[in-house]
């Protein structure tokens, strides 16, 4: 049977098992350093999958032999933002977490594909791929789900459409400076810059740039979860069922969009593999800047890191 680990069963972690035992894509495992809570919530979710008819295996452990044979480990585990810190904040606490179950779920599954959660993103998949020594296919950080989904469900309320006629792209690093692409998302084909006025589309851009931080804000303690895991659910389809799905992920580029050696947000298409290609949109000047901008910002990150 195919298996995906998550290593991390905090709010992120569970609520990603929850939206992938929906969609019954493997077993499951659930790691956590805290006595019993991961085996807790493997135990509720477990009991829960005869009502929804779906025959998934999951289990709990403080160990990780539980991640023994993954095809795909997910890693959402560290610290999360307080209301007023950035991401950036919890780099080389987050660094050494991600580390370690690096490190310790390779021992388990030598072969498997990495999606990294944990922030600051970019910077921790980067530390995946050196940690673990892997190709670039197989480390892919889930950010640019998130963060276009934020986008399409803004403008959807404000036009007043389906979510499903919304197409944002939202690329570039999961900080303050993303890069929501206004030229290429669209409603229905349409693009945005030609259907909102620009005070509107640029509040759209904000509230987008900040839609982390205006949760974290609310919650006061603890970050986003419910839109983070089930943009990991759609990344792990992707990846199982070979989809050939493209997904603004962050990926280590050699060379696209003229950045070397970085984790950055592109359109990125998955498949068995991991990653399959990167896509390469035409960007004209302004755009061009804005992902340079957000490249400096994600490198700067990296060169804080202690590994
Ligand atoms: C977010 O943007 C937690 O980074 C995540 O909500």
């Amino acid at each position: 049977m195919t298996k995906i680990s998550i290593v991390g069963a905090g709010m992120t972690g569970a609520t990603a098992a929850h939206w992938l035992a929906e969609r019954e894509l493997a077993d499951i495992a659930l790691v956590d350093v805290v006595e019993g809570m991961p085996q807790g919530k493997a135990l509720d979710l477990l009991q829960a999958m005869p009502v929804i008819g779906k025959d998934v295996r999951i289990a709990g452990s403080n160990d990780y032999a539980v991640t023994e044979g993954s095809d795909i480990v997910v890693i959402t585990a560290g610290l999360p933002r307080k209301p007023g810190m950035s991401r950036e904040d919890l780099l080389n606490t987050n660094a050494d977490i991600v580390k370690k179950a690096t490190e310790e779920t390779l021992k388990h599954s030598p072969n498997a594909i990495y999606i990294i959660l944990t922030n600051p993103l970019d910077t921790m998949c980067y530390v995946t791929m050196k940690t673990g020594g892997l190709p670039r296919e197989r480390v892919i950080g889930q950010a640019g789900i998130l963060d276009s989904a934020r986008m399409r469900a803004f403008v959807a309320m404000e036009l007043g459409v389906s979510v499903e006629n919304v197409a944002c792209y939202v690329l570039g690093g999961h900080g303050d400076s993303m890069v929501p692409l206004t030229r290429h998302s669209n409603v229905a084909g349409v693009p945005l810059n030609e259907i909102l006025p620009a005070d509107k589309l640029a509040a759209i851009v904000d509230r987008t740039r900040k839609g982390g931080g205006e949760i974290v804000a609310l919650l006061k303690q603890g970050s986003a979860f419910y839109a983070p895991s089930v943009a990991i659910a759609q990344m792990a389809e992707a990846i199982l069922k070979d989809k050939n799905l493209i997904v603004p992920s962050s990926v280590y580029l050699q060379g696209e969009y003229g950045l070397q050696d970085v984790f950055f947000g592109v359109p990125a298409q998955l498949g068995r593999g991991g990653l399959v290609k990167v896509i390469e949109y035409t960007l004209n000047a302004e755009e061009q800047a804005e992902v340079q901008k957000s490249a400096e910002e994600v490198q700067a990150s990296v060169a804080e890191l202690k590994l």
